[in-house]
């Protein structure tokens, strides 16, 4: 989605916002544009396409000469994307400039009012609309004017502004969409995410709802809605910067990939103390687990299918009903909740707008709200009653890796945690998958070890001209070939459709002919002669069968045409495994076909449009 970056100091905006911009390209974006205010007023310059041809019509910044601005990606909702609608938007008299991420609802209503008071409009985009409304409303004091403009807005919106009459102050105004304030030295930045400003400062602050930053290179000062100045605290982003940066691999898909190890071990061996685990003190006691009716676990696209993983873990040893819904989904269907149901949110980013939603109406409903969250600070971690944070560092491919996993990871430790406060598994079962748990980060190390990366790398090549692909699985397998199947898809443009393997007979197995791969994941002992049933009956239809099971479970080689095996675990972990494979997989799948792996079109990072 768009991204915001600005600057005042010392030092000329635009290099520093050009950087910036760079670092938010990962959210996705059509095109992008600056606008700098010096003592002759602003000026502006923006384009379609990539962030290197503003490079190029700037000359890496030097053509925009001032101390103070504002830069932009632009995600186009409301006008194709191109030169004219992207951001900045000036306002009819060049004296405001604006950037925008959000959507302003009523926007339609006030460009024709402001077209009966003759403003003229360059663009298709609601956000000019704000530009022009700040010119209409300029009473002479800029905050107070922004005041009056978000009054006249509805919607949702971040949106960073400057003003010819001050070259030496930069504002921001947030409601429902993210910003930060990051403080540096003799200078100050706005962000819409703190990956585009983390070059600089690790201190920033958050603005709440409504609230305005008026900020120079010196000082930041925040007032309330009704205008009054209000005190805000910095917060640390412990984020090192390289971890926002590629480390020599040639894709941020895959160094997060290989990121793994370090991001499960964050995430999972600090909450472990021998045989208890700490969810950062946050408590669930028996009567209060006992009490619940069901879990509602909530999220968007993979978060979502981490959650199938969790429902199906937490059902089986806590033995409590568990929905996992899906958050564009949740918040339309008169959810039935209220005191007797824990409300699980899972989101990378936190700000995803359908999860936020649904935090908010589950709490509305007065369930108990529980999120997990990768980036500290963010919407959902901070709307939520309890927040456990998944220790994934900075996820800046659009594609989710470590994300995900460290969310399968957060949900086991929370369905143990669960299981063992109610006495639903035994002591020895607990341990063990503790245990299990504990050496998870171990067996994804193991599985990112040359030969196993390298035949995930030779199948990805064999098979990177397929149209179609079939995941199949039951069970946790099931809900790994859902990740799979989005994985493939979403990168590399193959279609691909998930399928609990016992439904293959109830109508797509017609759909398999010579030479259609499908990708059957038996990893659960259980399950696996029904899955090995199901493979026979893909290959003797003619179709190819690549399978994915545990060195000790692979038999099933004697059906397929192909292997990747996972490390040998408890049945329990393998999803986590699993995902690993498939990542690799979609990636050199990706990769083979020339896609643009970190950035696949249409998508972009952090949705935070419902
Ligand atoms: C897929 C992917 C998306 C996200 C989804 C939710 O690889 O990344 O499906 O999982 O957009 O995003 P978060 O977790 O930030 O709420």
């Amino acid at each position: 989605m768009c991204g915001i970056i600005g600057y005042i100091g010392r030092g000329q905006a635009a290099p520093v916002m050009l950087d910036g911009l760079k670092r938010l390209e990962y959210r996705g974006y059509d095109s992008s544009g600056m606008a700098v205010v010096g003592e002759s007023g602003i000026s502006v310059c923006k384009t379609e396409g990539k962030i290197s041809r503003l490079d190029e019509k700037t000359d890496g910044g030097k053509t925009l000469v001032g101390f103070c601005g504002i830069g932009h990606t632009r995600w186009a909702t409301h006008g194709a994307p191109s030169d004219i609608n992207s951001h900045p938007h000036l306002s009819c008299d060049g004296r405001f400039a604006v950037v925008h991420n959000g959507i302003i609802e009523n926007h339609a209503e006030l460009r024709a009012m402001l077209e009966t008071h003759g403003y003229a409009f360059k663009s298709e985009t609601d956000s000019e609309v704000a530009a022009q409304l700040l010119q209409y409303l300029f009473d002479g004091d800029v905050k107070s004017t922004i005041r009056a403009l978000i009054e006249r807005i509805k919607g949702s919106y971040a949106f960073g502004i400057i003003f010819s009459g001050a070259p030496d102050r930069l504002y921001a105004v947030r409601k429902d969409n993210p910003l930060v304030i990051g403080l540096g030295n003799g200078e100050n930045y706005i962000a819409s995410d703190v990956a585009a400003a983390l070059a600089h400062t690790h201190e920033f602050v958050i603005l709440g709802d409504g609230e305005i930053a008026e900020i120079t290179a010196d000082e930041t000062h925040y007032y309330s809605t009704d205008g009054k100045q209000i005190d805000k605290e910095p917060y640390t982003v412990d984020w090192d910067i390289t971890r926002a940066e590629k480390g020599g691999y040639p894709h941020f898909m895959l160094k997060e990939i290989y990121d793994q190890p370090k991001a499960l071990t964050d995430t999972v061996r600090p909450r472990i103390h021998e045989d208890e685990i700490d969810l950062d003190g946050i408590t669930f006691s028996r009567e209060y687990l006992d009490g619940l009716s069901g879990v509602d676990i909530v999220g968007c696209g993979s978060a979502y299918h981490a959650g199938i993983v969790g429902k199906q873990f937490i059902e089986k040893h806590c033995r409590i009903r568990v929905d996992c819904t899906l958050a564009s989904e949740y918040i339309y269907k008169n959810p039935i909740t209220g005191k007797d149901r824990l409300t699980v949110i899972i989101s990378q980013s936190g700000e995803t707008a359908d999860s936020l939603a649904a935090l908010r109406l589950a709490k509305k409903l007065g369930s108990r709200t529980l999120a997990v969250v990768n980036v500290v600070q963010s919407a959902i971690a901070r709307e939520a009653d309890d927040v456990l944070y998944t220790r994934a560092g900075p996820e800046i491919a659009v594609a989710t890796t470590k994300g995900y996993t460290t969310q399968v990871a957060a949900l086991y430790l929370i369905g143990l945690k669960f299981a063992i406060t109610r006495g639903t598994i035994t002591k020895k079962r607990y341990s063990a998958l503790l245990s299990a748990l504990s050496d998870l980060p171990d067996k994804v190390e193991e599985q990112l070890k040359e030969t196993p990366v390298a035949n995930a790398h030779t199948y990805a090549e064999a098979f990177s001209n397929q149209h179609c692909v079939f995941f199949i699985g039951r069970g946790a397998d099931y809900a790994a070939s859902l990740e799979g199947a989005l994985k493939l898809k979403e990168i590399s443009y193959v279609h691909a459709e998930a399928y609990a393997a016992g439904e293959l007979k109830h109508g797509t197995i017609s759909l398999v002919e010579k030479g259609t791969l499908t990708i059957a994941i038996a990893t659960q002992s259980e399950l696996y002669d029904k899955t090995e049933s199901n493979v026979r009956s893909v290959s003797s239809r003619g179709g190819t069968v690549l399978a994915i099971a545990s060195r000790e479970n692979s038999k099933v080689r004697a059906f397929a045409d192909g292997l990747l095996t996972i490390p040998d675990c408890d049945d329990d972990m393998s999803p986590v495994l699993t995902a690993v494979v498939l990542q690799l997989f979609a990636y050199y799948v990706a990769f083979k076909r020339g896609c643009d792996i970190d950035k696949p079109r249409n998508l972009a990072k952090s949705v935070t449009v419902e």
